[in-house]
C-alpha cells in the first residue's frame, strides 16, 4: 500500500513536471514572436542594432522579433527568409535544437542580443527552452518547393479544426476581420501557421495546441491548406 501510495505520488510528480515544461516552451514560442505583447510591455521603437542596413523594407518594432531575424522555419538565411521583405543573411537556430540551454542563454544576454535589458529570467528561460526543446525540423513537413505540407489527413484535421479553431476563426477562416483568412496565410506562409498553433498568439487567448503532438498538427495544417486561397 504504502509502496502503492509512493508510485502514485511520484508518477505524479513527473507528469505535473512535464505539464510545467510543455506550458514553459509554448510560452518561450510566444515570446519568440512578439515577446513585448507577452509580457505586455511597450514596444521597442527603434530599429535592433544587429538589423543589417542592406534590408531596408524593414524597421522598428517588428527587427526586435526573433522570428523577424531567425525565421517562423527557425532556419534563417538557409529557409524561407533566404529571400524576399526579412531577408538578412542571419542563421537560424536549428543548431541549439537538442542544444545546451546555459549557452542559450548566454546567447540571449550577450551584447548582440541584449535580452536580459527586456526579459526576466523566467522569460529568458522559457524562451531558452523552446530554442533547445520546441523547435522542429520544418522542412521535414512542408515542401519548400510547393509550400503544401508532406504529411497530414485533411479530414482528420477537418474535424478537429470545425472544434477548436473554428469558434474563433469561423469554418472559412476569415471570421476575425483585421487578420488575412487562414487559408491564405496558411499557403503564403504555412512556417508560420506551423508556429502558431504550436504556440499560440502573442497577446491573445488563441491556446497553443503543442500537446496535441504533431500528427494532429499536421492533420490541421492540411485541412487548413484546403480553406479557401
Ligand atoms: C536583429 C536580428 C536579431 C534578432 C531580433 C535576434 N537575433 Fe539571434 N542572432 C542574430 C545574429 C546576427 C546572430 C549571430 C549568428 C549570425 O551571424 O548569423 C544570432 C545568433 C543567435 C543564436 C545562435 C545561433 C547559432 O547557430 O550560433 C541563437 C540561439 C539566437 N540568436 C536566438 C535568438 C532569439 C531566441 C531571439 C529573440 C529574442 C533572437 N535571437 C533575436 C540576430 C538576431
Ligand atoms: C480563443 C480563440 C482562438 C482559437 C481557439 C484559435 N485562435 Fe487563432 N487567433 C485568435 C486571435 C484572436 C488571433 C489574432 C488575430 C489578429 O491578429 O487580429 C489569432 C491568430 C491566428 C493566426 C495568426 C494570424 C496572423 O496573421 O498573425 C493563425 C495562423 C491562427 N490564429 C490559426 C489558428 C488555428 C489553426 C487554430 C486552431 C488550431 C486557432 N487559430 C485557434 C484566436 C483563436
Amino acid at each position: 500500500m504504502i509502496r502503492l501510495i509512493f508510485f502514485v505520488v511520484i508518477s505524479q510528480m513527473v507528469s505535473n513536471c512535464f505539464a510545467d515544461e510543455i506550458s514553459a516552451i509554448s510560452r518561450g514560442g510566444l515570446l519568440y514572436d512578439r515577446w513585448y505583447m507577452v509580457i505586455d510591455t511597450k514596444k521597442p521603437d527603434y530599429t535592433h542594432p544587429a538589423w543589417p542596413n542592406s534590408n531596408i523594407s524593414k524597421s522598428g518594432s517588428t527587427t526586435h522579433r526573433c522570428k523577424s531575424c531567425h525565421g517562423w522555419d527557425y532556419k534563417g538565411r538557409n529557409g524561407a527568409y533566404a529571400s524576399g521583405k526579412y531577408k538578412t543573411g542571419i542563421s537560424g537556430i536549428q543548431y541549439f535544437s537538442g542544444g545546451n540551454k546555459s549557452e542559450v542563454l548566454g546567447i540571449l544576454t550577450n551584447d548582440l542580443h541584449d535580452m536580459g535589458n527586456w526579459l526576466t529570467a523566467k522569460d529568458l528561460d522559457d524562451l531558452a527552452l523552446f530554442v533547445v526543446k520546441g523547435q522542429f525540423d520544418m522542412t521535414k513537413f512542408i515542401s519548400v518547393e510547393t509550400n503544401l505540407v508532406k504529411s497530414g489527413d485533411s479530414n482528420s484535421g477537418a474535424k478537429y479544426y470545425n472544434t477548436v479553431c473554428a469558434k474563433c476563426h469561423g469554418a472559412q477562416g476569415d471570421l476575425i476581420k483585421d487578420m488575412t483568412p487562414i487559408g491564405v496565410i496558411a499557403h503564403k506562409n504555412p512556417w508560420e501557421v506551423m508556429h502558431k498553433i504550436f504556440n499560440g498568439q502573442p497577446g491573445e487567448k488563441m491556446p497553443s495546441m503543442r500537446a496535441f503532438g504533431i500528427t494532429v498538427v499536421m492533420d490541421i495544417m492540411a485541412y487548413v491548406q484546403t480553406l479557401k486561397k
